[in-house]
């Protein structure tokens, strides 16, 4: 995919449904002993993965208009071939926690990027629990030896991950006892959400834990999705760069545990508002309206991203680290050794390619410096196959100086197909 530099965004946009609100819904869905209707489904190839090994485990699922319909039977068939989840972590980690708790073997692939992700992270939980799991040396192929009922545990996360607290809240759906995952720092909180949403009691307490108090069933029932925030995030980094820009986007997530880049936009002098706030099954969502331009300089604190706050930032991180380098005094990310584990290392990915723009960047073990503001002029990009860093290089294309061209740019389908078509849609050359 080539790019050349934009003068600004204009326009007025709706996005497809988030993926991760999309993955657990589809999981709630296939688990409900009625049927459910969903609309705004995620067009990400994810959340294909996650249908289709749905359909495989015997689940039907139809496609009416622009609703996907859910039969429901809580029932699964033990799989006749390995369940695909493609480059999907939360496919493989989620299901891998819904399977733990059925008496069934199932097996667990996925790409060579996931293949490569470390999966340790679910077995030891699920395996407390009581499932057997075969892996190749803590990576996937994951077999799957489930078991009805588990045993309930209260589980720290040794790392902060919404995928393995997910994995063992719907594990916990079939343990005979009240589970309890207590978290260092708060990661999304969409399945804790959906679940009382969907009529399944799970608490947040006050030390960062939740519960959920005993095994349950879904009844199903209908949602609509919110459009994608993370999605949205390369439109609004891109809106706020270019100054004459006026951008947007309705229907949006607002999650805070998803939104916080939101926040460190607006800190680091974006005009941000939202407006419209409305829930659909505890998930919050709204209108965004950017208009470009930066206003004042940042303060210093405001320009380490570090700590607790690294969790609800994380798939932001190589978008905010395209923007830092367009702020005065740079910016720093810390803490964020995570970003080394998914799709692609994406601080690695994140410092070669801003540095072939012209940025000056320090990587380190958990980080990246990135000095600003530089005038990125265009290069060759290389994705590494992952669509979150083709599409944070893509904002840096639009205000980059030239050509820029990026290698691998299909794999925007894993998140967001329309990716491309949309932003040309709002360009103005
Ligand atoms: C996700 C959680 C995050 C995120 C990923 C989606 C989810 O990973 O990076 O894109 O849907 O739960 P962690 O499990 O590391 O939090």
């Amino acid at each position: 995919m080539k790019l050349l530099p934009a003068r600004h965004l204009a326009g007025k946009l709706r996005l497809p449904g988030d993926k991760s609100i999309s993955h657990r819904v589809a999981l709630i869905g296939a688990l409900s002993t009625r049927s459910s209707e969903i609309s705004n489904f995620s067009t990400a190839a994810d959340c294909a993965s996650t249908l289709s090994c749905l359909r495989e485990l015997g689940i039907s699922i139809e496609h009416e208009q622009d609703k996907l319909i859910f039969a429901g039977s809580d029932e699964f068939s033990a799989p006749r071939r390995p369940l695909d989840c493609g480059n999907s972590g939360s496919t493989l980690r989620i299901l891998a926690g819904v399977l733990a708790g059925h008496d069934l073997t199932a097996e667990l692939i996925g790409d060579a990027s996931l293949s490569s992700r470390p999966m340790r992270r679910i077995i030891e939980p699920l395996e407390m629990m009581g499932a057997k799991i075969e892996s190749t040396d803590g990576k996937a192929p994951l077999k799957i030896h489930g078991s009805n009922p588990l045993k309930p545990i209260t589980y720290t996360l040794p790392v902060a991950s919404a995928q393995v607290k997910s994995a063992i809240l719907f594990a916990g759906l079939n343990a005979n006892g009240r589970t309890t995952v207590i978290e260092t720092s708060p990661s999304r909180d969409h399945t804790e959400r959906l679940f009382n949403g969907f009529g399944i009691p799970v608490t947040k307490n006050a030390d960062h834990s939740v519960t959920l108090w005993t095994q349950g069933r879904f009844i199903g029932g209908s949602m609509t999705i919110p459009g994608d925030v993370s999605s949205a995030a390369y439109f609004l980094a891109a809106a706020m760069l270019l100054s004459e820009s006026q951008l947007t986007i309705e229907g949006v997530g607002l999650n805070a545990t998803r939104a916080a880049f939101l926040s460190v936009l607006t800190s680091w002098g974006a005009d941000i508002s939202t407006t419209d706030l409305q829930t659909e099954r505890n998930e919050p969502y709204g209108t965004i309206n950017v208009r470009g331009g930066l206003n004042g300089a940042a303060a210093q604190s405001d320009r380490i991203l570090s700590g607790a706050m690294i969790p609800s930032l994380i798939d932001e991180l190589p978008l905010l680290a395209v923007v830092g380098s367009q702020i005065a005094g740079g910016i720093q990310i810390r803490d964020a050794a995570e970003l080394r584990h998914k799709e692609s290392d994406r601080l690695a990915a994140t410092a070669a390619n801003l540095r072939a723009m012209g940025a000056e960047v320090e990587e380190s073990d958990d980080g990246i410096a990135v000095a600003g503001p530089t005038r990125l002029h265009g290069a060759l990009i290389d994705s590494h196959g992952d669509h979150r860093i083709a599409m944070a290089f893509s904002v840096a294309a639009l205000i980059a100086e030239g050509e820029t061209e990026i290698a691998g740019a299909e794999c925007v389908a894993i998140s967001f197909p329309e990716f491309f078509t949309l932003l040309e849609s709002v360009v103005q050359r």
